[in-house]
């Protein structure tokens, strides 16, 4: 089985000590950073633009794992490769075109993510799925840190699992929201392949020993 990753949320660090909490990730076993753009209007929530941004990618180290919950995403693609992101994840309610969108992710040379809000179906994903190189199934309404793990959300990524399956692409399914070492297990063993955590990680009283122990029961 391929190692399952850990991804802490940026969203649920000390701004204030922005680059010793990025040097924390990087000095701990966690996988990617996942950094969350809101805008306001896609979510009831604002949290940084480009600038903060790049002061992340200068001093990050892994994978940089951005996820969009803005509408419109299309206008921002370039400027987001520029900025140093591998990963650029799109929300599937927030596309008209979103085949197209994905085409322009990757031909910016980065892989290309769809997000599902917890309402979407999986069956959305069907005629796109091989297109995909991320899912990343909200197990919260997107828009804020800290708030609770939604059930339904085993269901999806078993369903999501057999839609990759059945497709025979190589898609990996990422869990957004409410993530904890009381869940983690049960997620990965649906089908989970990365597990993003903000508040479960940053407001712990040892960060990187909590990211070990993620990673270490993920990968159990
Ligand atoms: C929510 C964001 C999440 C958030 C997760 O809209 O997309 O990435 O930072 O935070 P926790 O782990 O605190 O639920
Ligand atoms: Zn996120």
């Amino acid at each position: 089985m391929s190692v399952k990753r850990i991804a802490p949320s940026i969203l649920a660090a000390d701004f204030a000590n922005l680059q010793r909490d990025i040097e924390l990730v990087n000095d701990s076993d966690a996988d990617w950073f996942h950094i969350d753009i809101m805008d306001g209007v896609f979510v009831p929530n604002i949290s940084f633009g480009m600038p903060v941004l790049k002061a992340i990618t200068t001093h990050a180290k892994k994978t940089i794992d951005v996820h969009l919950m803005i509408v419109d995403p299309d206008r921002y693609i370039k400027t987001f490769a520029e900025l140093g992101s591998d990963n650029l994840t799109v929300h599937y309610e927030a596309c008209t075109h979103l085949h197209r969108t994905v085409q322009a992710i990757k031909a910016e040379g980065m892989k290309a993510g769809v997000a599902l809000n917890p309402h979407t179906p999986i069956a959305s994903l069907e005629d796109i799925i091989s297109d995909l190189d991320l899912v990343c199934l909200m197990s919260v309404n997107p828009g804020f840190g800290g708030q609770s793990f939604i059930e339904n959300t085993y269901s999806k990524v078993k369903q999501l699992k057999s839609l990759i399956t059945a497709k025979g692409a190589s898609t990996l399914i990422e869990i957004d929201g409410g993530v904890t070492d009381k869940n983690v297990k049960q997620l990965v063993d649906a089908g989970a392949d990365v597990l993003v955590a903000g508040s479960f990680v940053f407001r712990s009283e040892n960060p990187q020993a909590t990211v070990s122990h993620l990673r270490t029961l993920a990968n159990s």
